[in-house]
């Protein structure tokens, strides 16, 4: 570059940077001039809820109320102050696919713009904080909020998590990671203690909110109900002062996950900021001055029992927040609702990450000309979904089901639905139901049978929790409703059927997995899932999601539940994650134990060839490149994964570990080299026993592929 340009640059550049060091002075010199105005009360009456969504404001200040709102994959419907929700409003906003469809994208990218709608929507209905999104591992198939987390792979978190925590904060409304930390089954999730070992939460279980934090920017994250090692999440010194303000260096504020905390002094002193939820014994009209950091911390103040300085924190924290997010001064850009670019994200979101699981003698897409007759059966093919999962719930401005997808978009074909199954409480195989979808499949050219499980049985019950619902685990991993007799038979009056499951994760197929030709993943799709699930079908988009979680062939097989605890002890509250750092394909691959499906796996209607693996590697660093082709006749999109073992270590490790991957769209006869890099941190572990990450020299082996069992480069390099 010439001299005189590259001069104006760096004037520009540091110009810019004395700008930008200035507002933070500017930002947190205000913050401290308010403080300094303020009262201890108004202090006080910042730290707690005003009403059930809401944090105190000052008036008297400027400083207004804090409105959060529900939930990680949409607008929740308006609760105003109380817990009442509000039938009457007709707010009814953007469903987005839930957070594991996200994840199955693998698509970081498509991450921003997912957190962008929602923050736009958020700021269009006045909202302050969105709550989500939710990033707990996947540590059993059991969990009922799976549906609404990521993965069972840190690395996959902490790729996914950064685009939706920008898009949402870019839109001037804060993220709330959330549940902060070890939040992996709803089992006893008001009272249970989590054990694990200090490697086991520096690999696994931190790694997406320490990302959340350093690299995402999140301003606020959301503590826990669980204990972790003996002490509430929600006032925990370790996890809160700690790790999280001393070490991450979060300026921004944790609330509480409703009524989580337990006590004044220990919320006080451990890092808590601000107490968030109703108790229940508080309603109705509940007295908010009286939670555990209401008036009461007034008296302890002025009693000399807890030091102003560290409240003065607290409310700092805050402030910084109403600041990043404008709520004290500047303009913040309009939001906007329930638009056709925000529908169209979510149908973007939907056709990315519903994951083609098998697709035997290429039954599909199905080919509009020659079929004549679709039998669709199962309730979950105009089942609306939207309203249910607890605190994730959204209305939608529409659904459009699996049926009315394959209806929109299915050409002339003629399609009969049957209901085949029921959804209720213990509800069993029905016989005249099964008859009706047997007559109905063997009277069509091709079967779309969609099953797999529920949110809850009656969505205008608040917590009718059936299998992906907050508050409730599943059973077990089998299909409810008597859905594995009714598939048998369908599937001996047709072959041709395609077994689509609708869920927030894995169920035991064994039953009739032989005998299913094509099977898809869908999900909780959004209210675009049944257009981008029957495009899918026909062929008019190409799937490349890829599974977040292992499959497993059944419960059984599961690393949390042969190595570690589930629910956890019988006689008292504790639950060992003895399964430690092997979670999901980590113990499969390291125990030698055959999923169902693979981490990482997930098919396509083309072919894609890898070549012309090269891994250079110096100081600790390393560079994978090789070359992926389209070998088929159709566009597609493949996620290229690199996994990295170490042949010896000091301390066991797994037998690979996702390190990095690129989703790469290719035209027919297209290829492209793509090169990641691996910094240290990609061949550190953590060792508890000198409680530190460490590089250690050697080679280490490198694989790339389309799944964690399907590596088609093998390489190494000594570092
Ligand atoms: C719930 C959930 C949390 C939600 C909050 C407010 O109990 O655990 O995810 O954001 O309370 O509804």
């Amino acid at each position: 570059m010439a001299k005189k340009p590259r001069l104006l640059l760096l004037i520009l550049l540091a110009a810019f940077a004395q700008v930008h060091a200035q507002n933070k002075i500017d930002t947190s010199a205000r913050i401290d001039a308010l403080i300094k105005k303020m009262t201890l009360q108004e202090k006080v009456n910042m730290i707690h809820s005003s009403s059930s969504f809401t944090s105190g404001g000052v008036p008297r200040l400027g400083i207004p109320e804090m409105v959060t709102s529900d939930g990680p994959h949409g607008v929740r419907p308006e609760h105003g102050r109380d817990w009442e929700l509000d039938n009457n409003s007709l707010d009814s906003g953007t469903y987005l696919p839930v957070g594991v469809c996200l994840a199955a994208t693998w698509n970081p990218r498509l991450g921003y713009e997912y957190g962008k709608v929602l923050g736009s929507e958020a700021n269009y209905r006045g909202k302050d904080v969105i709550l989500g999104p939710g990033i707990n591992i996947i540590r059993t198939p059991l969990n009922g909020r799976n549906f609404e987390y990521q993965s069972e792979d840190p690395y996959l978190v902490s790729k996914m998590v950064v685009g939706y925590i920008r898009g949402v904060q870019d839109q001037g409304i804060s993220a709330c990671v959330k549940h902060y930390a070890a939040n992996n089954q709803e089992a006893k999730r008001f009272t249970v203690n989590v054990e694990m070992s200090e490697r086991a939460l520096r690999e696994i279980y931190l790694p997406g909110f320490k990302a959340a934090v350093q690299i995402g920017g999140a301003n606020t994250l959301m503590s826990s109900y669980n204990k972790f090692r003996g002490q509430w999440a929600s006032q925990n010194n370790y996890l809160l002062n700690q790790i999280l303000k001393k070490e991450w260096g979060f300026k921004g504020l944790v609330m509480s996950d409703w009524d989580a905390v337990h006590s004044t002094m220990q919320a006080l002193w451990n890092g808590m900021d601000l107490e968030m939820g109703t108790d229940l014994h508080m309603l109705p009209n509940p007295d908010y001055t009286k939670f555990f950091l209401g008036d009461t911390v007034v008296s302890l103040v002025n009693a000399g029992r807890f030091p102003e300085y560290l409240l003065d924190d607290k409310v700092r924290r805050i402030l910084y927040v109403m600041y990043k997010t404008k709520m004290i001064d500047g303009t913040r850009k309009k939001g906007a609702y329930n638009t056709k670019a925000h529908q169209q994200t979510a149908h973007k979101v939907a056709e990315e990450g519903i994951v083609l699981l098998k697709n035997q003698n290429n039954l599909l897409p199905l080919n509009k000309e020659k079929t004549r007759t679709i039998a669709v059966i199962g309730l979950n093919a105009q089942r609306k979904q939207s309203m249910g999962g607890g605190s994730s719930q959204v209305r939608a401005f529409y659904e459009v089901t699996p049926l009315e997808g394959l209806q929109r978009n299915g050409g002339n074909i003629r399609i009969n639905y049957a209901q085949g199954y029921n959804i209720a409480r213990d509800a069993k195989a029905d016989a005249s139901l099964i008859r009706q979808a047997v007559d109905a499949a063997s009277k069509a050219d091709v079967v779309v049978y969609v099953g797999g499980t529920t949110h809850g049985y009656n969505y205008s019950v608040w917590k009718d929790n059936a299998y992906d619902a907050e508050d409730t685990d599943k059973p077990n991993m089998l299909l409810p409703f008597g859905q594995d007799e009714l598939l048998q038979a369908v599937l001996k009056a047709n072959p041709k059927t395609v077994v689509v499951l609708m869920g927030g994760g894995a169920v035991d197929m064994q039953q009739w997995i032989n005998q299913a030709p094509a099977i898809l993943q869908a999900w909780y799709p959004g209210l675009e899932g049944g257009n981008a699930l029957a495009k899918i079908i026909f062929g008019d988009i190409n799937p490349s999601g890829k599974l977040p979680m292992t499959f497993p062939k059944q419960l059984e097989d599961h690393g949390s539940h042969k190595l570690g605890e589930y629910p956890g002890d019988k006689d008292t509250a504790n639950v060992h994650y003895m399964d430690d750092i092997y979670v999901g394909y980590r113990y499969y691959d390291t125990y030698k134990v055959e999923p169902q499906f693979a981490f990482g796996h997930g098919l396509s209607y083309t072919i894609f060839q890898y070549s012309n693996l090269k891994v250079t590697g110096s100081k600790g660093k390393a560079t994978v490149s090789f070359t992926i082709r389209n070998n088929g006749k159709v566009a597609g999109a493949e996620v290229a994964q690199v996994y990295v073992s170490q042949a010896s270590s000091a301390l066991p490790r797994p037998e690979k570990e996702l390190k990095g991957f690129e989703k790469v769209f290719l035209r027919p006869g297209e290829h492209k080299t793509i090169s990641i890099s691996l910094d240290e941190d990609a061949f550190k572990y953590f060792n508890d026993v000198k409680n530190a990450w460490v590089m250690e020299p050697g080679i280490f082996r490198i694989g790339v592929g389309g799944s964690s069992r399907d590596i088609k480069l093998k390489g190494e390099v000594r570092l």
